[in-house]
């Protein structure tokens, strides 16, 4: 089937998600289109983590609905959207830090295996066959993301920009078709950024993933995305091509107060935003 004649593999219909008086989401709506590279770009406390807690089933929203594949998640738990196919980083790493590289992929593997996470880790034997397909897989992801020799070490040890493309490999475990990366790039360097870049094509064009990313990175985004959705105060106030986003005035208005050229490819400057100022469930 031609991905062009498919539904969206994500319907975002006017989702609103309140935390008290403050609506950090307000009626959004945003379609995903399969093997697409879609960004959601927006200033500090726009609402971007909130979506994705949403999509997620961290986050119930209060008003609106999620459709994936075709089927309504808003009110499933994370462990079943996780199931269902849809897997995520976050903006502040998580990773089992006391663990090896390689248990922290083999849990990120657990809602594909009949066994469970204990058995997968502590590798019953009544289990051989499902156990020994878990760790072929886990070495191959370890390879996908360039770091083949890092399985026995501890998660914790790692430098950081390994860490990051560690936790990629644990949502790519889950085998999902929808990955959502939430500043992939936060706290890198210009080279690790750059691989970033090229690790997401390859998400796509190699695993068939469709990605949706949350992104400062204004060079990455531009560069690496097909659609980019801008949301501020919790409001979508634009969606397009890269090249309509960079020409936007509304977009250009909601960074204001950070250099305008920022959205440009090419900006030599990294935007002042970064995870670092996170808060929230990131
Ligand atoms: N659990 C929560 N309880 C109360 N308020 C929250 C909660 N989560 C998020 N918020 C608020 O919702 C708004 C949107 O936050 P969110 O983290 O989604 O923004 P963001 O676009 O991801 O920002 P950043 O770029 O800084 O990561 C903020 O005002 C934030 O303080
Ligand atoms: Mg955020």
């Amino acid at each position: 089937m031609s991905d062009d004649n498919r539904e969206p593999i994500l319907r975002i219909r006017g989702v609103t998600r309140r935390f008290g008086g403050l609506t950090a989401i307000r009626n959004v709506t945003i379609d995903v289109p399969h093997r697409s590279i879609f960004s959601v770009i927006g200033p500090n406390g726009a609402g971007k983590t909130t979506l994705f807690n949403c999509i997620t089933g961290f986050y119930r929203p209060n008003e609106g609905e999620i459709i994936f594949e075709g089927r309504p998640i808003h009110g499933l738990r994370p462990d079943q959207i996780t199931k269902g196919g849809i897997a995520r980083t976050y903006q502040n790493i998580h990773l089992f830090g006391g663990m090896t590289a390689l248990e922290n992929i083999l849990v990120g593997m657990h809602s594909r295996l009949e066994s469970g996470p204990v058995n997968a880790i502590l590798r019953l034997p009544d289990n051989r066959a499902e156990e020994d397909a878990a760790l072929a897989r886990a070495y191959e992801l370890l390879r996908f993301i360039d770091l083949p020799d890092v399985g026995d070490m501890i998660a914790s040890n790692l430098p950081y920009g390994s860490q990051r493309r560690l936790e990629i490999a644990r949502a790519l475990a889950s085998s999902p078709s929808l990955l959502l990366l939430d500043e992939p790039t936060a706290g890198m360097n210009l080279q690790e950024t750059d691989d970033i870049m090229h690790f997401i094509r390859r998400l796509r064009d190699e695993r068939g993933l469709t990605v949706l990313l949350i992104e400062h990175h204004m060079e990455l985004v531009m560069n690496v995305s097909e659609h980019i959705a801008v949301l501020d105060f919790g409001q979508k106030i634009a969606e397009g091509t890269p090249e309509e986003i960079q020409n936007n005035p509304r977009v250009i208005e909601a960074y204001l107060g950070a250099p305008a050229d920022q959205l440009h490819v090419g900006a030599a400057q990294k935007p002042a935003a970064t995870g670092e100022t996170a808060h929230g469930a990131a």
